[in-house]
């Protein structure tokens, strides 16, 4: 089976993606799989190659693009997608290879939102994850939660507006932000992952600072609730419609109430650079100290999580629990392609990564 691996994208969590892809291209079953490599370039472009799947090689990224081949996709008579050279000659063979299955390990936006999901339904090419309606409504963090509050889900209370909106009347979404929520309060870009362009606020001079920032990122603003004495979980979900399993659960313990793209990727102050490090600087406890009746609780709420947005594949959804409120557990956002895959959590439940992989692969192919 040729798996053509998919990762990078023209989206901020770009050098996650890199990881994550390289990660998992090294612990595919190679006796039963063709991996080829397809990186999109963060303006948009296609390539391949070996040289592609080394992560030294992007330490100079313009040398590794010239090595590179790059390339379109398109769909073939032999109801498979081709693989091309860029430009393709005029006249003799541009074939470079076919792939049965594509395997998109992208975070973010236009790749993980549905977007690169609609361009392989458009190909008929079958592929790993989360079709474009379960990706794009876990992507949009204010259709999600309404979607997860109309299934009885329980997400943290927010308001949301557009950045356009705060721009024309500020008063007047400050005065909402301030009746319907208190402070400390959360500000979010409604679709961004890796805690981009998120802040808190405890008053209105720092509520209009993270507004003006998470408008640099989004025209979706979220205003949440913040839980002040919390624990943060996640728990990892695989499967499909027909039947899913949910992974042991993590307890991520950040340096704050929540995780900055800097706590998540990092590593702090490290002087290391982000994407070598990857998502082992990520402080945490497996399995979560939160006993057993939490344990299920989270797992039940995970699975149905992944269910209701009709998700396939393997998803992350993280939970908030508020301690001071009776430990109530929250759903505080799904990840449809979560870092790495979230196989650190699938090796703990008895499923090795290679495993994982083949089940995912299996899962698009069935
Ligand atoms: N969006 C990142 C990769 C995650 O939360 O896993
Ligand atoms: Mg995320």
């Amino acid at each position: 089976t040729r798996v053509a691996v998919i990762f990078g994208g023209m989206s901020v969590e770009h050098e996650v993606s890199v990881i994550s892809a390289l990660q998992a291209i090294q612990n595919m079953d190679k006796e039963r799989y063709e991996i080829i490599p397809l990186y999109i370039s963060k303006e948009g472009s296609w390539y391949t190659g070996e040289e592609l799947i080394d992560i030294e090689e992007y330490k100079n990224l313009k040398g590794l693009l010239q090595k590179a081949q790059k390339v379109q996709i398109s769909r073939t008579s032999v109801n498979q997608v081709a693989i091309h050279k860029d430009p393709k000659p005029k006249f003799g063979k541009s074939f470079i290879n076919e792939i049965d299955v594509a395997f998109p390990i992208v975070h973010g936006t236009f790749v993980e939102d549905g977007v690169l999901q609609g361009f392989l339904e458009l190909l008929k090419i079958p592929y790993v994850g989360c079709d474009v309606v379960s990706s794009s409504t876990g992507m949009d963090k204010v259709i999600m939660k309404n979607v997860y509050r109309d299934s009885g889900l329980p997400i943290l209370e927010y308001v949301w507006f557009y950045s356009s909106e705060w721009t024309e009347d500020q008063d007047a979404l400050v005065k909402k932000v301030e009746e319907t929520l208190s402070y400390p309060v959360i500000v979010k870009p409604a679709n961004l992952g890796s805690s981009v362009g998120i802040s808190k606020a405890t008053n209105q001079e720092e509520l209009e600072e993270a507004v003006e920032l998470a408008s640099q990122f989004a025209l979706k603003i979220v205003v949440e609730k913040a839980v002040q004495n919390l624990t943060e979980v996640n728990c990892s979900v695989l499967g499909d419609y027909e039947s899913v399993e949910a992974s042991v659960i993590e307890q991520v313990l950040g340096s704050d109430e929540f995780l900055s793209y800097e706590d998540k990727y990092a590593g702090g102050s490290s002087k290391d650079s982000g994407a070598s490090k990857g998502m082992e600087s990520t402080n945490r406890i497996i399995p979560a100290e939160i006993g057993e009746e939490k344990t299920k609780e989270v797992q039940e709420l995970a699975k149905r999580a992944f269910q209701v947005l009709g998700c396939n594949g393997v998803s992350r959804i993280d939970f908030l629990i508020d301690n001071d409120d009776g430990k109530k557990v929250y759903i505080n956002e799904i990840n449809t392609i979560p870092g790495s895959l979230s196989f650190y959590l699938w090796e703990p439940s008895g499923k090795p990564y290679q495993q994982l992989l083949n089940d995912l692969i299996q899962l698009a192919l069935k």
